[in-house]
């Protein structure tokens, strides 16, 4: 799908084919991985072929079509497969909410159809598939109308992870305001996290800042301290996986230490996120799973030995944020503010009447 309101577009469906960008190969080869079944899409999320938590929804929509498409059977059966297919890619990874929203947003639309014919059920997953995606690019795209609002010239700002198109529909979350300001040709800068182990913030942040043309500077993640405390930086913005409803966010591993630093320098930390990564049903920090990922992540650099084989590891994915860190949640619908508990209301309305 070629869209003309992202920079570029990492998920692609076309002639019955999801079509990936292959994240781990980024920034050294730019790779097209091909899904013709739901277990390719399970594998791609499971290893990160696909990341970020709104292109994880997208591409296991998709997913749920594919997996499905050869069904035969009446539409009780088919209502049965269709809940299968969604609990086993849901499976796939169990932090980032988008994933969960997309297939129970697809599971819905199907049971409230009057539809009995077989063809029309598919055709309904299809499209509420490729709604999920239209409607992302339209949700990035306001959260960086709003974040852009936040900054002024000559600012600069700090980002751990990729939440930019490459977690998207193309045009990011935390990177959205970095599209927008430059849209708005505000002068700024940004620093990048490395973001240890698997280097999104090194490999794909930095990819994507350099092919927009925006200011960068990679740092490696133990830097951002002795920047803060030398006023190097004027603020934070980072996407999320899950949040809850008291504003606790889950975010790449990391993300809490710098919400920290930032509360300690005075610096404002936000984070930009659409409605689908809250989750209703998340009171706190507590009730978000965080992934545990292999050991290797740790061990290895690319493939490349760099710890003793045997020494024990620790890789959780996530870490959760508490509110009292975050100054403000960036979403489609404007910019939440402390206490969260009451301002997230606006985005569970949302929700609820979706
Ligand atoms: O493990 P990843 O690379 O999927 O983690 C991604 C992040 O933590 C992103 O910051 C988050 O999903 C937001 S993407 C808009």
């Amino acid at each position: 799908m070629k869209n003309p309101k992202v920079p570029f577009s990492p998920v692609e469906f076309r002639k019955e084919t999801l079509y990936l960008l292959d994240q781990r190969k980024l920034p050294n080869r730019e790779v097209w991985v091909a899904c013709r079944t739901s277990r390719a899409v399970w594998k791609a999320i499971r290893h990160m072929i696909v990341r970020g938590a709104p292109a994880i929804g997208i591409a296991a929509g998709y997913g749920l079509y594919l997996g499905v498409r050869g069904f035969r059977g009446g539409r009780y059966e088919f209502m049965q497969e269709l809940s299968r297919q969604g609990r086993y890619l849901d499976s796939s990874r169990p932090t980032a909410r988008n994933l969960a929203y997309a297939l129970e947003r697809i599971l819905n639309r199907v049971c409230l159809s009057r539809q009995d014919h077989i063809v029309d059920l598919k055709r309904l997953v299809l499209e509420e598939a490729r709604q999920i995606h239209l409607d992302d690019i339209v949700l990035c795209r306001k959260i960086g109308q709003y974040g852009s609002r936040l900054f002024k010239r000559g600012d600069t700002i700090l980002t751990h992870c990729n939440a930019g198109g490459l977690a998207t529909s193309g045009y990011g979350t935390a990177l959205a305001v970095f599209y927008a300001l430059k849209e708005k040709k505000i002068p700024f800068s940004v620093f990048v996290d490395e973001t240890r182990p698997l280097l999104q913030g090194a490999r794909l942040t930095a990819w994507e800042l350099s092919r927009s043309k925006i200011p960068a500077t990679l740092i490696c993640d133990n830097m951002a301290a002795s920047l803060m405390r030398a006023r190097k930086i004027q603020g934070v913005v980072v996407g999320a996986d899950r949040i809850a409803m008291n504003g606790d966010t889950a975010n790449k591993i990391g993300t809490y230490g710098v919400a920290v630093l930032a509360h300690v320098h005075r610096i404002p930390f936000y984070i930009a996120a659409p409605s689908t990564t809250f989750d209703l049903k998340a009171k706190t920090g507590k009730d978000i799973p965080i992934e545990e990922r292999p050991h290797d992540e740790v061990r290895k650099l690319h493939g490349k030995q760099l710890a003793p084989k045997g020494i024990k590891v620790f890789n959780p994915s996530f870490d959760v944020t508490p509110a009292k860190y975050i100054s403000g949640i960036i979403t489609e619908a404007g910019v939440l503010r402390p206490p969260f508990a009451r301002s997230i209301g606006k985005v569970k309305r949302l929700l609820e009447h979706a």
